[in-house]
């Protein structure tokens, strides 16, 4: 016996990420409705060989499925989430709107699975943003080994971060710049993506870091350790997939280069690419598809008592969103539900 399992948001780029990685995977499923709004009612989405058209999201009734794997933003998650939390169905989402609610565990499964017990409070559990889930998954190996004090970390993130209508004003603006007869404006970002960064993603705090920092600060802390300072400069790029990030992290006990790289190599999620050579280490377009977070260039930093640097990438449709989404499903299921 499997899950009745639902998929919210299932025309987006996490929603058709989810579908396939369900399938890959072989999550137990024994039924799967693929919901999103009204306007793409009936449009088909794969899951594995089958083809499924989407439901109304605004109808559908979620007495008698056992979870539901919401990936609509945060709006639609306040108005529909709760009601398929109260009708029995587990949410586990991916907007941020419930991450820092102390009633609902925020999981990534390589670094704090026993959260899921927490998740009967509200019949929820929060996946964290992209970039802190990949930078995660690398830094508790080695808090576990030698204490982490503070991170510092800039983010090279792709589009494909603020969904399928980013991709589009990147590729489109792409086109233009070689057809300079079209006019493509800014409209997902407020400057020109193609050709071009952003040292904006999310709305400004009072402070003034952005909301996408201020998420990477305290999703590590309730994740690992509320004792780590993380500082972040998150920054958009012009690629599709995968987001990259420069880690400079400060420990209280030395954690020798080596030694790093080891327990890396040994922990769960990560595959270490790190050869002090011409294209040793991971870029972004490498990962996409994949279900690791690569690590690279690991390195000490002389500057400080007992630091070290590296480079951090994965697809953020997967362990950024995704794939942890699903890890979380098999772990409740492991766990929790036992099924299957
Ligand atoms: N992309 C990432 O790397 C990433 C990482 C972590 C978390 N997230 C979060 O995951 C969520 C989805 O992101 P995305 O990148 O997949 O966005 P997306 O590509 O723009 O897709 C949005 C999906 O939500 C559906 N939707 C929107 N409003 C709806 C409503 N009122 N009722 C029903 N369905 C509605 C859309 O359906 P229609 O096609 O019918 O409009 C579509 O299926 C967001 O909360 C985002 O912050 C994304």
């Amino acid at each position: 016996m499997g899950y009745r399992v639902v998929v919210v948001g299932a025309t987006g780029n996490v929603g058709r990420e989810m579908l396939n990685i369900l399938a890959e995977r072989q999550f137990p499923v024994d039924e799967l409705a693929a919901l999103a709004s009204r306007r793409s009612l009936g449009t088909e989405v794969s899951f594995g060989d089958k083809t499924l058209k989407t439901k109304d999201l605004d109808t559908f009734d979620f007495t008698g499925w056992d979870m539901a794997l919401f990936a609509v933003g945060s709006e639609a998650t306040k108005e529909y989430a709760p009601k398929a939390a109260a009708s029995g169905c587990v949410v586990i989402d991916n907007s941020s709107l419930y991450r820092y609610d102390p009633d609902v565990p925020l999981i990534v499964p390589e670094c704090n699975p026993e959260a899921v017990h927490g998740y009967s409070k509200k019949n929820i559990i929060a996946n964290p943003n992209c970039s802190t889930a990949q930078m995660v998954v690398a830094l508790k190996p080695l808090h576990d080994r030698a204490t982490i004090k503070r991170v510092v970390v800039s983010t090279y993130q792709s589009v494909s971060g603020s969904g399928k209508e980013a991709m589009e004003e990147l590729w489109d603006q792409t086109k233009a710049v070689y057809n300079p007869t079209q006019d493509v404006p800014a409209k997902v970002y407020t400057k020109e993506i193609a050709f071009n960064v952003i040292p904006h993603i999310d709305v400004f705090m009072e402070d003034g870091s952005t909301k996408e920092e201020w998420k990477m600060v305290a999703e590590t802390k309730k994740i690992v350790d509320p004792k780590i300072k993380v500082t972040a400069t998150c920054v958009r790029v012009p690629v599709f997939v995968g987001h990259s990030e420069a880690v400079n992290i400060e420990f209280e006990e030395f954690l020798d280069e080596d030694e790093a790289r080891d327990i890396l190599r040994e922990s769960p999620g990560i595959m270490v690419i790190d050869k002090r050579e011409d294209g040793g280490y991971v870029t972004p377009k490498e990962c996409v598809g994949d279900f690791a977070t690569f690590i690279s260039r690991i390195r000490q930093d002389s500057t400080i008592e007992n630091g070290l640097n590296l480079w951090c990438v994965s697809d953020n449709l997967r362990k950024g969103a995704a794939l942890n989404a699903v890890q979380i499903a098999e772990l409740l299921g492991r766990e929790v539900l036992k099924k299957g």
